[in-house]
């Protein structure tokens, strides 16, 4: 099943000169897949001349009732050529059966996600290797092949209301509000939907054992529910239910984002500040962490258990044992309330919020 635009494999592939001047869109193109790396299909193609072998192995749900396995191609090089362009050859030459997903073929519509040698990518966009292996998207059922069920996601982001209610009325044009109104708003609409960082997320991949939406649902999220023009009661109600503070920070999403939107940065920590303005009992545990550190200048785990837990954390009696071997606790300095050199500037720096736990 090869989607729209078949045709076009048949048309010549744009021409990229490799010593095409560098862009400048102020990204920290240090950060791995974030951006286009600065070159173009050719400068990353130098291992590769036309004619050349590609070995490259997809993934195949089982055919006729049969288990999933990996069925092996090869796939001759041909100048400036996508893992797009590879997979294109594939159906058109190989397995005519065989499922993936694309519309735009230039990274506009989000739809040709797939993992290349455990990383995801755009197809229409990643340059090919010399032995690739090329997988669906993790953290979504796969459909058939390569292609993944969207259906999950779309609800999520439906669930999320991702309209405007005005707590105001309209004030007319042009609206007062400033670039810096709109700063992280306006970050997340440049999403294409592509679900790369849902797939690289390591707690969407726990599955339901948490009630976390995902990067990708809170992009979408974020593009209204940091609009300050949205009613604050709407953003409290639905914030209610992303599970936003299960997020770890780890930045995997970030790294897999084809749109270089700064997801931790520009999404998930305003999403989460405001979740701590607007329901604040949501965020009791960074409220709290924030707390012990400005009250200590570290972190203290004793005394951030009891903040969280209460004295629920004392009948925890195994668990209390086992972190007090290992020594993850030492009561006498939460009891003590130890102080050491950072404990000024961390007050400084938090100010008296820090104590109101
Ligand atoms: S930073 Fe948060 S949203 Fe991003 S991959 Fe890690 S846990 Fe998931
Ligand atoms: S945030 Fe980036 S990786 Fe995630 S869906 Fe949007 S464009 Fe894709
Ligand atoms: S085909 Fe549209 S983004 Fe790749």
């Amino acid at each position: 099943m090869v989607s729209a635009r078949d045709t076009q494999a048949a048309l010549p592939l744009p021409a990229i000169a490799a010593d095409m001047p560098l862009l400048d869109h102020g990204i920290d193109a240090r950060r791995l897949g974030q951006f286009d790396r600065r070159d173009g299909l050719l400068a990353r193609n130098t291992r590769l001349q036309p004619g050349d072998t590609l070995a490259i192995k997809v993934w195949r749900s089982g055919l006729d009732g049969g288990p999933p396995s990996w069925a092996a191609f090869d796939v001759p090089y041909r100048k400036a050529m996508r893992v797009l362009d590879a997979l294109i050859f594939i159906a058109e030459n190989r397995a005519s059966d065989l499922a993936f997903r694309w519309y735009c073929g230039s990274k506009m519509c989000g739809t040709c996600a797939v993992r290349v040698n455990g990383r995801e990518v755009l197809a229409c966009w990643e340059a090919v290797e010399p032995a690739m292996t090329i997988e669906p998207l993790r953290n979504l059922a796969v459909i058939r092949d390569l292609v993944v069920d969207r259906v999950p996601f779309e609800r999520r982001v439906e669930g999320f209301e991702p309209w405007l209610e005005r707590a105001a009325p309209y004030a007319g044009f042009p609206e007062p509000l400033s670039h810096m109104d709109m700063a992280n708003a306006s970050k997340a609409l440049d999403c294409i939907g592509c679900m790369a960082c849902y797939s690289a997320c390591p707690v969407v991949g726990l599955g339901d054992l948490t009630d976390f939406a995902g990067p990708a649902p809170l992009v979408q999220f974020a593009q209204t529910a940091l609009d300050p023009r949205n009613d604050a009661r709407k953003v409290a109600r639905l914030l209610a239910t992303s599970g936003i503070f299960n997020c770890v920070s780890c930045y995997k999403c970030e790294e897999a984002c084809p749109a270089a939107i700064p997801i931790v940065s520009r999404v998930i920590e305003p999403l989460k500040a405001r979740a701590a303005v607007l329901a604040p009992r949501m965020a009791h545990h960074a409220l709290a962490l924030r707390a012990v550190v400005a009250l200590r200048g570290r972190v203290d785990p004793g005394e951030l258990m009891l903040r969280v837990q209460g004295l629920r954390a004392l009948g925890r009696l195994r668990r209390l044992a086992r972190f007090l071997w290992r020594g993850k606790i030492k009561p006498l300095a939460t009891l003590l309330r130890r102080r050491n050199a950072a404990t000024a500037a961390a007050g400084r720096i938090l100010g008296d919020k820090g104590g109101t736990q």
